[in-house]
């Protein structure tokens, strides 16, 4: 039975080729000052780069520079960002990268108007934005996360070795964000399946939970079965469009909250991941495919029919004459080939982590109780030596 919910998502999306043309009609909205925030410099690479500024001296603004975001962005970066943010008055903060880049334009907007200190208010002490938010645009050039139409924003201390993800409310979502699926052909190979996976896990993280039939569910065995199909194009042929525009499509509405609608949701897998990458800087959808199988393995009894309804409606898993144990475990084993297949990481022990830091990480490992099975301490170390 699906329980009470509001759904409201007010970002405005632009998708296709050539969307980037839409920023002629919100520019315009906002003051003349923009912060241009931007990675490690593929945008430059790309050309992307060239394209924005073109669009952003057409409708007059005055640009102020903010390039560097790293993947897993810091709180060095952050304040660094508020600093430039507050010096320039900036009216919008357009964000031209990947999760890493919106989720940073995110927490800066949240913290340019605000006294305290953002890691410690808003990571530390989970509180909410009080002060003027500062609006946020995002030009995507990289599916997976999703954070092109959420509020989410993940910041890493590096000092403290601590990677925490705050969701923030409607207001922090991104105004307009433009989704261009050519923008995404340039990515390297290993980042594109990692972003794939990030998807896939997305949906597993809100679907492994309850028992009762109900449309969220329904809607997410279906974005699952097309993540799987158009992956498997994807890898093949990087450049086949149709499959790059599904997979940047279904990254959003994999975490546009529209699949939590009503349920409960898991994000375990994000809990052990995020701990791993604080201690390792690992591509976050690799630290997720490295603790998948151990985790889903271990919850696998206490959810034992959800996950026989993944492995007929998902992998196409023939149901005749086998238990639900039978079908649970064949879902799995479904799913480790496919994820050998497109070639994410299947140990952490890939990432870096080695067995002296499994106590380490585990101390920093949040449990969540949405799922089939509250972890214990005991478990989160089971799982990560498994995954190692
Ligand atoms: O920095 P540049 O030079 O731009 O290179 C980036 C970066 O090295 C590169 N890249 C992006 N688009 C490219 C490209 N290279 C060539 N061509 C392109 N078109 O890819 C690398 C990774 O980029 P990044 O933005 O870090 O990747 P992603 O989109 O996976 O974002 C990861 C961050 O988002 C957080 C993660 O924890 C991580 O910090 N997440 C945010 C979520 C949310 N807002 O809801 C949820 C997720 O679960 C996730 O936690
Ligand atoms: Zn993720």
């Amino acid at each position: 039975m699906l329980g009470q919910f509001t759904y409201y998502n007010p970002t405005k999306l632009y998708f296709g080729e050539g969307a980037l043309r839409y920023l002629n009609e919100e520019l315009p909205k906002y003051g003349p000052t923009v912060q241009l925030i931007y990675g490690g410099g593929s945008i430059k690479r790309s050309g992307v780069y060239d394209q924005v500024i073109a669009a952003l001296k057409a409708n007059g603004k005055r640009v102020v520079e903010d390039g560097g975001v790293m993947p897993n962005p810091t709180t060095e970066k952050l304040r660094e960002g508020v600093r430039i943010a507050r010096e320039n008055q900036v009216d919008l903060l357009l964000a031209v990268g990947g999760g890493s880049c919106c989720d940073y334009a995110k927490a800066v907007s949240v913290s340019v108007h605000c006294d305290e200190d953002p890691w410690e208010k808003y990571y530390l002490r989970f509180e909410e934005p009080t002060c003027e938010i500062v609006p946020v645009g995002c030009v995507l050039t990289m599916a997976g996360t999703g954070s092109e139409m959420n509020g989410g924003a993940v910041i890493t201390d590096r000092a403290a070795k601590l990677k925490i993800g705050h969701v923030f409310g409607s207001d922090v979502m991104p105004r307009f964000s433009v989704l261009d699926p050519r923008f995404t052909m340039t990515l390297p190979k290993r980042q594109m399946v990692a972003g794939i996976y990030d998807i896939f896990n997305h949906i597993c993280e809100q679907y492994f939970s309850g028992e009762d039939e109900n449309v969220s569910d329904d809607l997410a065995e279906a974005l699952m079965k097309g993540v799987v199909r158009d992956s498997l194009v994807a890898v093949r042929d990087p450049g086949d469009y149709e499959a790059r525009s599904n997979i940047m499509w279904a990254a959003t509405w994999a975490l546009n909250t529209l699949i939590a609608k009503g349920k409960s949701t898991d994000w375990m897998v994000h809990m052990l991941g995020q701990s791993v990458g604080g201690f390792t800087d690992a591509t976050h959808g690799m630290t997720l495919s490295a603790v998948s199988l151990p985790y889903y393995r271990f919850i696998m009894p206490f959810g034992l029919k959800k996950f026989a309804r993944f492995a007929v409606n998902v992998w196409d898993v023939r149901p005749d004459g086998k238990s639900d144990r039978e079908l649970a475990e064949a879902g799995l084993a479904a799913m480790e080939a496919w994820m050998k297949e497109i070639g994410v990481a299947l140990s952490i022990g890939e990432l870096g982590v080695t067995a002296d830091m499994i106590e380490d990480i585990a101390d920093t490992v949040e449990p969540m109780t949405g799922g089939y099975r509250t972890l214990t301490r005991d478990d989160v170390v089971r799982v990560l030596r498994a995954s190692l």
